[in-house]
C-alpha cells in the first residue's frame, strides 16, 4: 500500500506536542509492515538543513502556486525519516514557512496552510506518484480531502487515490473568516449555512477535513465516542454524527526507540522493572540541580506539558494551597498561556524547596522528568489520546490522570484493581484531584505496593505494531469508499 502521510509537524524536525510524536513514528510502522511511505511537511524555517541531511529536489523544481491574488514559489526539500526508507518531503515556500514558530496567529495562518495542502498535492502530480491513500492530520490538512474531491478531480493520476482524516485534538479547528475560501479557491457555493465548510458564518478547515474525506478516525476509542457529544465536540458533533458510520478510535502507539528507561540516550543512568535503583540516582540528580533537597519518602511529582485549559490546570490553580501542604516535591516542564506560567512560576516563588519550574520546550529535559519522578500527573479536561501517561508507564513513574479520552483507555487505577497501573478520577473537580494525589502519597510509602504498580505499567506494551496494523484496515475501507461512496 501506498501512504502519503501529512502533517504539520514530526519529530526530529519540529514539534509543539504529539501529532509530531506520531507523525515521526506512525509512518516507521508503516513502513514495517510492507507499506511504501512519503510524510510531508512544511519546511520551516527552524528545521536545520544540514543536521536533518535535506537535498533540494531539482526534477521537481519550482511550483507556481496562486494563493489570493499572489503566485508564491514552492520548491521540494528532501530526507528520510531516521532509522527508516520513509522518505520525508519538506515543502518549502519561505514567504510562508520562515517565521519564528512552527504555528502563529498572524493574519495568513490560513494562507499558509493552504499552500501546504496545495503544495503537497501539486507534488504528488509532478512526482507522478498516486498513493492509494493521503493520510491527513488535524486541521493543517483537512483542505486535502476536499481539493481530491473538487480542485484536483480532474487529474487522473489521483482518481483513486482516498483519504482519511485523522483528529488529534478537535479543539483546534481552523477557522478562518469566509474570505478565505477564495484564497483556497475553493467554490463559493460549498460555503452555505450548515454546508459543508461552513461554521458559524466562518470557514472551517476542521469541518473540511471531516466532511470531504473517505474515512475519519480520532486517536483513542474513548475520544472517538467522546466527540460526538455537545461536551466533547467543540461544536463539530453534529457534522461527526452525520458522518458516524465512518469513524472509528485507534490509540496511538508510542515509538519505543525514543521512549525506554533501558536506551534512553537523554538520562545518565539506564533501569529496567527488574532493578530500579538508577531510576533514583536520576532523581537524586535532577533534584539536585534544582536546589531540591532528596528524600526518600517524598515522591517528586512531574508536568510536562502544553500549558492550556485542556491540560486541567484550572484544577491545579484552584487546589495549590491544599497540593502545597502535602507531602510532596513537584518538578513542572511547560509552556504556553501566560496565566498558567504565571500561576506556576508564582507557586515556584512561593515553595522553592518543593517546586522545580523549567519554562520553555525542552526534549532533554522532558526525559529526564519522566525518569526522575515517581508520579505524572495529567489531570485534563479533555485528552484525544495523550502521549506522556503512555512514556510514564514504561519508566515507572506511576501516572494520575483524569478518567477522559485517551487517558481512560491505557491507565487502569490501581484502587480498584490489583493489576492496576496508576491513579484514575473521573469528575473534574479539585477535590477529585487532591483526592487523587493524596491516595498516590499513601501508596507510595507502601514500598510493596508501590513497586507493583511501577511494575504493572512497565510491563504495558503500546507499541505501534498493532495500532499501525488497524490504521491499515482503515485505509484498505477508505479506499473502497472511495470506490464506492455509498458502500
Ligand atoms: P499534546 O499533543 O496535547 O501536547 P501529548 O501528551 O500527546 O499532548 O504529547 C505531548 C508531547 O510533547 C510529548 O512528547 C511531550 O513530552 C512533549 N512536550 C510537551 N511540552 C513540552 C515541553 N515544554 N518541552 C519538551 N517536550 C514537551
Ligand atoms: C493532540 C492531543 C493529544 C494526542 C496528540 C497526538 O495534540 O491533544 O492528546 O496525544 O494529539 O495524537
Amino acid at each position: 500500500m501506498k501512504i502519503a502521510f501529512l502533517s504539520s509537524e514530526a519529530v526530529p524536525y519540529a514539534k509543539t506536542g504529539g501529532l509530531a510524536d506520531v507523525a515521526g513514528s506512525l509512518p516507521k510502522a508503516l513502513e514495517h509492515l510492507g507499506c511504501e511511505v512519503k510524510l510531508f511537511i512544511p519546511k520551516y524555517y527552524l528545521i536545520d538543513e544540514e543536521e536533518f541531511g535535506l537535498h533540494y529536489n531539482w526534477e521537481i523544481g519550482e511550483i507556481p502556486i496562486k494563493i489570493s491574488n499572489h503566485t508564491r514559489s514552492v520548491h521540494v526539500y528532501q530526507s528520510h525519516l531516521p532509522g527508516s526508507n520513509v522518505e520525508v518531503n519538506f515543502i518549502d515556500c519561505p514567504h510562508y514557512f520562515h517565521r519564528d514558530q512552527i504555528y502563529t496567529d498572524g493574519f495568513d495562518e490560513d494562507e499558509r496552510f493552504i499552500l501546504f495542502n496545495r503544495g503537497v498535492i501539486e507534488t504528488l502530480q509532478r512526482m507522478k506518484w498516486a498513493p492509494d491513500i493521503i493520510h491527513c492530520n488535524d486541521w493543517q490538512t483537512g483542505l486535502t480531502p476536499l481539493y481530491l474531491k473538487e480542485n484536483y478531480a480532474w487529474d487522473k493520476l489521483l482518481e483513486s487515490t482516498a483519504s482519511l482524516f485523522t483528529i488529534h485534538n478537535i479543539g483546534y479547528q481552523g477557522r478562518f473568516s469566509k474570505e478565505s475560501i477564495k484564497h483556497a479557491a475553493i467554490r463559493e457555493d460549498l460555503f452555505y449555512p450548515g454546508g459543508p465548510v461552513e461554521y458559524h458564518g466562518d470557514f472551517s478547515f476542521m469541518k473540511s477535513g471531516i466532511m470531504f474525506s473517505d474515512i475519519i478516525n480520532a486517536v483513542s476509542v474513548t475520544y472517538a465516542k467522546e466527540i460526538l457529544t455537545p461536551e466533547f465536540g467543540s461544536g463539530m458533533e453534529d457534522s461527526l454524527i452525520k458522518r458516524k458510520d465512518d469513524l472509528f478510535g485507534i490509540l496511538n502507539g508510542v515509538d519505543y526507540s525514543e521512549w525506554d528507561p533501558q536506551t534512553d540516550k537523554f538520562i545518565p543512568y539506564h533501569y529496567s522493572s527488574n532493578d530500579l535503583k538508577n531510576k533514583i540516582k536520576i532523581k537524586q540528580e535532577l533534584l539536585k540541580k534544582f536546589n531540591i533537597k532528596f528524600d526518600e519518602t517524598v515522591p517528586l511529582i512531574g508536568i510536562v506539558s502544553r500549558m492550556v485549559s485542556q491540560k486541567g490546570f484550572d484544577l491545579v490553580e484552584e487546589a495549590a494551597n491544599d497540593l502545597m501542604r502535602l507531602n510532596a516535591q513537584w518538578i513542572i516542564l511547560g509552556s504556553g498561556e501566560d496565566s498558567y506560567e504565571e500561576m506556576f512560576r508564582n507557586l515556584q516563588q512561593a515553595y522553592p524547596d518543593k517546586v522545580a519550574l523549567y519554562i520553555g520546550f525542552n526534549n532533554e529535559l522532558s526525559h529526564l522528568v519522566e525518569a526522575a519522578s515517581d508520579i505524572f500527573l495529567m489531570p485534563s479536561l479533555y485528552e484525544p489520546c495523550g502521549l506522556n501517561q503512555i512514556y510514564s508507564l514504561k519508566y515507572g513513574t506511576v501516572p494520575i490522570v483524569r478518567k477522559t479520552g485517551g487517558l481512560a483507555d491505557t491507565v487502569i487505577n490501581s484502587n480498584d484493581n490489583n493489576s492496576g497501573t496508576g491513579f484514575t478520577f473521573s469528575e473534574y473537580s479539585s477535590n477529585a484531584l487532591i483526592g487523587s494525589i493524596k491516595l498516590a502519597i499513601v501508596s507510595f510509602n507502601k514500598k510493596d505496593v508501590w513497586q507493583k504498580i511501577q511494575i504493572n505499567g512497565m510491563a504495558e506494551n503500546f507499541s505501534w505494531e498493532s495500532s499501525a496494523k488497524k490504521y491499515i484496515g482503515l485505509y484498505e475501507l477508505a479506499v473502497k469508499k472511495r470506490k464506492n461512496p455509498n458502500l
